[in-house]
């Protein structure tokens, strides 16, 4: 059975028809049509699926959609303004922490989200909070420095 609900993201209200069994990285891509948010091993183990909820990094993958109605979800797509890319997004390209890119959105939620708490981090409070997010490609140092240099540009 669906349920009529709204969910926020972005900033944005988006009118939607749930499954009591729909995820939240679903509804994002599916229902709201937002791709950058990943889907990578549909169980926890990635951060493909990173989301921020209420400011808090979540997998969006084991997450209920259901469950975020009433909270201020944000994707990857809520980070730049407009076509304007945020610091960080920018630390990404220019420090080559982009390679195949699938791990990309997840990783700048989840830097964008210590970089709230934490304004200037060491490389070691960088790498634990990147430690949910799994990528292939770049062995983690360039994203750790893209992480470090966005910091530093904004202290
Ligand atoms: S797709 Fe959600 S953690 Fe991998
Ligand atoms: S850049 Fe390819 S998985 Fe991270």
């Amino acid at each position: 059975m669906k349920h009529a609900a709204t969910l926020t993201v972005n900033g944005m209200a988006y009118p939607v028809e749930l499954e009591g069994d729909t995820t939240l990285v679903r509804a994002i891509r599916d229902d709201i049509g937002l791709t950058g948010t990943k889907e990578g091993c549909d169980d926890c183990e990635c951060g493909a699926c990173m989301v921020m909820i209420d400011g808090r990094p979540v997998n969006s993958c084991t997450y209920l959609a259901l469950q975020a109605i009433g909270s201020e979800i944000t994707t990857v797509e809520g980070l730049a303004d407009g076509e304007t890319l945020s610091n960080l997004q920018s630390a990404f390209l220019d420090q080559g922490g982009v390679q195949c890119g699938f791990c990309t959105p997840g990783m700048l939620v989840s830097a964008h989200a210590l970089l709230r708490e934490n304004a200037d981090p060491t490389e070691e409070e960088v790498r634990l909070a990147l430690g949910g997010n799994l990528c292939r490609c770049t062995g983690y140092t360039k994203i750790a420095s893209a992480v470090m240099k966005a910091a530093k540009a904004s202290v």
